[in-house]
């Protein structure tokens, strides 16, 4: 019986109890996945009820990703890189985080395009932000040894920074994407610019594109992002933040279960 859940400050809308449900019946197990709305001061209260009531972990999101990490025992590296945790294992009583944003985009990405990680030292990407978002991402394109990977961000310090942590890193000044986008095989946009109800904003502005790379959004609401419809326009592959969503749901499930 998998006890699971997920804490954060108004998760009532979530749509992981949905996936993880349906993962426990596809692979035959039997669990209850729950939803934790909390304030910071429930932190404690409730990580006690967990290990009291035996769960086997929980996810975690906005606004505890970084907060929750004084409570836990140990870190797995994504997240020790990151400084970030989207999910928890209880392991005899000790609370181990880990963030499974990064690979779940991976993942996300072969899934859609079986191919394009073939001759991937040939790809070159572009991430679009700066953000605890953006430095998951780009931890595991470092971790797939893609080509190149170009960094922008509209604060440029912001972008110095991310690179400095990942040597392989170039950034590029915000003033460049356009032409910039014209020579990547990726572009991904890793801010929450887009996301409802600020639906009608976008990142950058896609029309009149001269190239077709995949155009690829983390915002999964709305499902068909400003940029997502423009870059469909322009004829531009396209891959959603919804799966995204999934594939960081199916990583939290495999380490959970420690099933494939
Ligand atoms: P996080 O990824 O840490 O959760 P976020 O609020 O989703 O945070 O996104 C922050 C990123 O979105 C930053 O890279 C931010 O750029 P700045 O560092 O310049 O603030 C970027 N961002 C937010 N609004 C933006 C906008 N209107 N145009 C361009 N970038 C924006």
């Amino acid at each position: 019986m998998y006890k699971l859940g997920l804490i954060g400050r108004s998760v009532e809308h979530s749509k992981s109890p949905e996936i993880h449900h349906k993962l426990l019946a596809e692979n035959g197990l039997e669990g209850e996945y729950h939803l934790f709305s909390i304030d910071e001061s429930m932190i404690a209260e409730t990580l006690e009820y967990f290990k009291t009531n035996e769960y086997t972990g929980f996810n975690v999101t906005v606004p505890y990703k970084e907060t929750i990490i004084p409570y836990l025992d140990a870190l797995e590296t994504s997240a020790e890189v990151m400084q970030s945790v989207n999910t928890v294992k209880i392991v005899d009583g000790q609370l181990i985080g880990y963030n499974t944003d990064g690979l779940g985009y991976i993942e996300s990405l072969k899934q859609n395009y079986p191919d394009w990680f073939n001759n991937r030292q040939e790809k070159t990407v572009l991430v679009l932000g700066a953000g605890g978002a953006a430095k998951g991402i780009t931890h595991q394109l470092v971790n797939h040894q893609l080509g190149r990977i170009f960094i922008a961000n509209r604060t440029q310090s912001k972008a110095l920074e991310l690179a400095s942590i990942f040597p392989e890193v170039e950034t590029i000044q915000w003033s460049e994407v356009t032409h910039a986008l014209t020579q990547v095989d990726l572009a991904i946009n890793t801010t929450t610019v887009g996301m409802a109800p600020n639906d009608h904003q976008s990142i950058i502005s896609l029309k009149g594109l001269k190239s077709n790379p995949i155009v690829s959004d983390i915002v999964y609401q709305p499902t068909w992002t400003k940029l997502l419809i423009e870059a469909h326009e322009e004829g531009c592959p396209l891959l959603f933040g919804e799966s995204m969503l999934y594939y960081q749901a199916v990583k939290a499930f495999e380490i959970w279960t420690m099933k494939e």
